[in-house]
């Protein structure tokens, strides 16, 4: 039985299409709806339970829309919100999270930096996770305190975003780090800017393209893989859709980027 309902996807605001557009390429079949919540952002800054309301505001949005899966492509949504949101759902989520442990079986140097926002590093499934893969390892995190707003506003690229994340990094630096998880959806449109910044030895690891494949996985094992011809993408704003619509316009054909209360 294939299924040609939506996937949704929904993140605190832009970020999150660094998830979707990989989920879009190794699926073309499948229709999609994202919702970014710029209205919101960041959700790193906020505390537990505004983050598990703000989820469950987003996910009644793309049942209403008909989803017949949900992917939190929000590492701060995630860590905070998904256990509760299976709990409260019988849908299925997938959620994202910092890639700990192929940066700890990938480390030689024994050191490993984690960029990630406040949200994600104080949770608790963070925590767990991090003792389970790296408790052998030194582990460098950081907040990214200030990156997801230069995002949002469109300036990814600017001499402003660069300094910032310059100053950011340069303890990892320091401490002889080989691997970089990014641990925030926003930051896959940092790695142009990370690569000139970081010495060569570092490997950059998010965790984008193992989402799409679980992803392809529960499709298949509930046997509600899409066979759209001629998918249909359709993302949502509650802010301004220009950056929403720059950041996405060459990931896919029949993409609508609009605004939508919520
Ligand atoms: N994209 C979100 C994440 O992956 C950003 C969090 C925020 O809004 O602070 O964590």
């Amino acid at each position: 039985m294939a299924s040609n309902s939506p996937i949704g996807f929904f993140d605190s605001g832009v970020g999150g299409t660094s998830i979707w557009r990989e989920v879009v390429h190794r699926l073309p079949h499948e229709n999609t709806i994202y919702l970014a919540d710029s209205k919101n952002a960041p959700y790193g800054e906020k505390d537990t339970q505004t983050i598990l309301d703000l989820s469950i505001k987003n996910t009644e949005v793309l049942l209403e829309k008909g989803c017949k899966l949900i992917v939190v492509a929000c590492n701060t949504a995630t860590t905070n919100a998904i256990d509760k949101l299976r709990e409260i759902y019988a849908i299925p989520f997938i959620g994202i999270e910092p890639a700990i442990k192929p940066a700890a079986l990938g480390t030689k140097s024994g050191a490993v930096g984690i960029l990630a926002t406040k949200g994600t590093l104080s949770s608790s499934l963070f925590a767990r996770t991090s003792s389970v893969f790296a408790s052998n390892i030194k582990v460098i995190e950081t907040m990214g305190t200030g990156l997801v707003e230069l995002i949002e506003a469109g300036k990814t690229n600017s001499m402003e975003t660069r300094m910032l994340l310059e100053k950011l990094i340069a303890p990892m630096i320091e401490r002889k780090i080989d691997q970089l998880v990014l641990g925030c959806t926003h930051y896959p449109y940092l790695i142009p800017i990370l690569k000139e910044l970081l010495p060569p030895s570092v490997t950059i690891i998010d965790s984008g393209g193992a989402v799409a494949r679980q992803t392809e996985n529960i499709l298949k094992s509930r046997k509600i893989l899409g066979e759209s011809q001629n998918a249909r993408h359709t993302l949502y704003s509650n802010l301004d859709i220009e950056v929403l619509a720059q950041l996405t316009s060459d990931a896919a054909k029949n993409l609508r980027v609009e605004f939508l209360e919520f």
